[in-house]
């Protein structure tokens, strides 16, 4: 029996199995996301700017889907369209804020999609690794009228609004630029995610005034309203800073990616595979290994990867959507897409395997190989400097150097077909459509345009010839 692949999925280690859900399919969720993100300097939206070739939105819906919202609403403005275009699917709903009045005007915008029975979470569109974890626990404090936010000590706290509390009890949120000093010098901060009773939330959001250093509707506002009508405020907080960091510039954006991708490789280690540096690997999709996998630096796997028990990938490999088999070796610097590589085969170094790539076990494929939509059967090599494409080859083959399928006419492509045990000398061109009968030799340097029959040596190739006394020219003496 085959020990059980470990299923990694990016997301899983925020969504721990046993924790408590709190009401979920009676949550709705607000995604605030329609700031201009003018420091990134790009013509993409800032939420989609991808954390691990996602957009960061996506990692914010996933999450939500993960709390079993019921609904959904991203509050989009500027690329709007584009954002939808990328994101939409039938749970989530979509609200324009235009122009942008500051974040209780963008939640007022999500208003009218949201079910008053049931509280509201609000997450931000650039804080894309808040974990789900967290957010149960923000959703457990935000019991009946409860208003919770998820607050956090920093020890700069430079920028963020201030939680304010008095006798141990949160009165409000000042935010920086309103501020005295003695509430500047306060470390608890707010991190903008909130829990908050809908019905309470339809009444307060349109009493916002925009009096203040920024002259926008503050969200933050509602906890002064709320405390006012005696409603309790609780808190919760996030087990780590990254949880809630946001993404305003590219710098930012390269810090999150190298946090999250070393959760990533924490996890893949965690589940017995051996990184040579878990600070040098790239995981932008799901990656499946089984037991004793090896992989060296500077490794991209996109997609859907797929590693069986004892393979290696060497240096500098990129893999997408791909499965490698049991104890399969692959050399460094292969790029490999849309293939399967059967157990113990060995590819590379420099080998691109492209869709449609199908390698039985114990398949050689070298340097500067490139093999595309064939099947490859057991025990055959082509190990240096070849074309397969369109091909079918069989067992026990040996493709020499240089050896080209010739499957395209420049109009439509044709398939080579490879018998078991053939022996193809190198720098051959096999041009398709083309059958070599098993156990035939093709002499080196031969083009094929016909069949070649089983068991034969067919060899296409001008007769050598020796001229006695030839003499290389010798160049004329300048007049
Ligand atoms: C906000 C909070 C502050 C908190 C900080 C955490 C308010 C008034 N202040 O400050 O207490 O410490 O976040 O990062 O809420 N957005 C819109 N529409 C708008 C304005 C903002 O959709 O009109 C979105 C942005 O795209 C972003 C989020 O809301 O995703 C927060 O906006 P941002 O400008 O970063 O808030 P801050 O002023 O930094
Ligand atoms: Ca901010």
């Amino acid at each position: 029996m085959s020990p059980a692949p470990f299923v990694f999925q990016p997301c899983a280690f925020s969504q721990p199995a046993f924790s408590p859900r709190v009401s979920p399919e009676i949550v709705n969720v607000v995604i605030l996301a329609a700031g201009q993100g003018k420091r990134m300097r790009s013509d993409l939206p800032k939420v989609l700017h991808p954390i691990a070739g996602k957009p960061m939105l996506g990692h914010v819906l996933d999450t939500a889907r993960q709390l079993g919202a019921a609904k959904i609403c991203v509050v989009h403005g500027h690329g709007g369209e584009q954002v939808r275009a990328a994101l939409d699917a039938p749970d989530l709903a979509w609200a324009v804020q235009e122009p942008q009045l500051g974040t209780g005007h963008a939640v007022l915008q999500a208003l009218p999609h949201l079910d008053t029975a049931a509280p509201t979470l609000v997450l931000y569109g650039d804080v894309p690794l808040i974990r789900a974890a967290t957010l149960r626990r923000l959703l457990e404090v935000a019991t009946g009228d409860t208003l919770a936010l998820l607050t956090a000590h920093l020890p700069n706290p430079h920028g963020y609004g201030r939680i304010v509390r008095i006798d141990g009890k949160v009165t409000r949120i000042v935010e920086e630029k309103d501020a005295d000093d003695a509430e500047r010098a306060i470390s608890e901060i707010n991190t903008g995610i909130l829990v908050a009773p809908t019905d309470k939330l339809a009444r307060w959001l349109p009493q916002l005034g925009n009096r203040n250093a920024q002259g926008e509707y503050y969200l933050t506002d509602i906890v002064a309203m709320a405390v006012a009508e005696g409603i309790a405020v609780a808190t919760a907080h996030p087990d780590a800073s990254w949880e809630t960091d946001g993404i305003n510039s590219k710098a930012q954006l390269a810090a999150l990616e190298r946090i999250h991708q070393r959760n990533i490789a924490e996890i893949l280690m965690d589940a017995g595979v051996t990184l040579a540096d878990p600070a040098r690997i790239d995981v932008r999709g799901t990656l499946t290994c089984e037991r004793d996998v090896f992989i060296d630096v500077g490794c991209v796997f996109e997609g859907e990867v797929k590693v069986g028990s004892g393979a290696t990938v060497s240096a500098h490999c990129v893999l997408k959507d791909c499965s490698i088999g049991a104890g399969a070796r692959i050399h460094p610097f292969c790029h490999i897409e849309g293939a399967s590589v059967g157990a113990q085969s060995l590819i590379g170094p420099y080998a691109r395997l492209r869709p449609g790539a199908q390698l039985a076990e114990d398949v050689h494929v070298g340097n500067f190989v490139e093999v595309k939509n064939s099947t490859i059967a057991a025990h055959s090599k082509a190990n240096h400097l070849a074309y397969i494409g369109d091909a079918t080859v069989g067992s026990r083959v040996n493709v020499g150097a240089g050896t080209i399928t010739c499957n395209y006419d420049g109009a439509n492509k044709h398939r080579t077909v490879i018998g078991d045990d053939v022996f193809i000398g190198s720098d051959s061109q096999l041009v398709a459509p083309v059958t070599v009968g098993r156990g035939a030799t093709l002499g080196a340097g031969t083009t094929l345009t016909r069949d070649a029959p089983p068991d034969q040596l067919t060899v296409s190739r001008a007769r050598q010839l020796s001229v006695p006394g030839w003499k290389r020219p010798v160049k004329k003496p300048k007049s």
